[in-house]
């Protein structure tokens, strides 16, 4: 899961989509295209929107993309366009391409909620959780 930040949205995509497969059977990580925040917990309201919702974001810390992410991952989930672009440009070759994928079907994007109240934090939840249940069925992964 992959956003700008690493603190609001793919916090949540990772939270989310861990409390609905197995974890010792899918591994689920996120990480920020920028660094800015790395080694900070996610956004307070991540968490609390995560809280709310019985999802605990508080074990994660944010990273920075990194290259070799291409070779662990065998799906790498973008929030908006402007993610897609910067780790589209990362990508070695084709492999590295085909694993890049927008979460929201349609190429849409997952507004970000950095700037705004918590409004836009719930907004973006629900978003993820329907984002999510989706890449469960499509993945066919392992459920919780
Ligand atoms: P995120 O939101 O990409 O959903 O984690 C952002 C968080 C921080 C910043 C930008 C986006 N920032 O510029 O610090």
């Amino acid at each position: 899961m992959v956003c700008l930040g690493n603190i609001c949205r793919s916090p949540l995509a990772e939270g989310i989509l861990k409390s609905k497969t197995n974890s010792n059977k899918v591994f689920i990580d996120s990480a920020g295209t920028g660094g800015w925040h790395v080694g900070n917990l996610p956004d307070e309201r991540s968490i609390k929107v995560a809280e709310l919702n019985n999802i605990d974001l508080k074990n994660q810390k944010c990273r920075k993309f990194e290259i070799k992410d291409f070779d662990k991952f065998d799906y790498i989930f973008v929030m908006d366009s402007s993610n897609y672009n910067d780790i589209f440009s990362l990508a070695r070759n084709e492999s590295d391409k085909n694993k890049v994928h927008f979460i929201l079907s349609q190429n849409l994007n997952v507004p970000d909620p950095y700037y705004g109240g918590a409004n836009g934090f719930s907004k973006v939840f629900n978003m993820l959780d329907l984002a999510c249940n989706e890449i469960v069925e499509k993945l066919n992964l392992p459920k919780n």
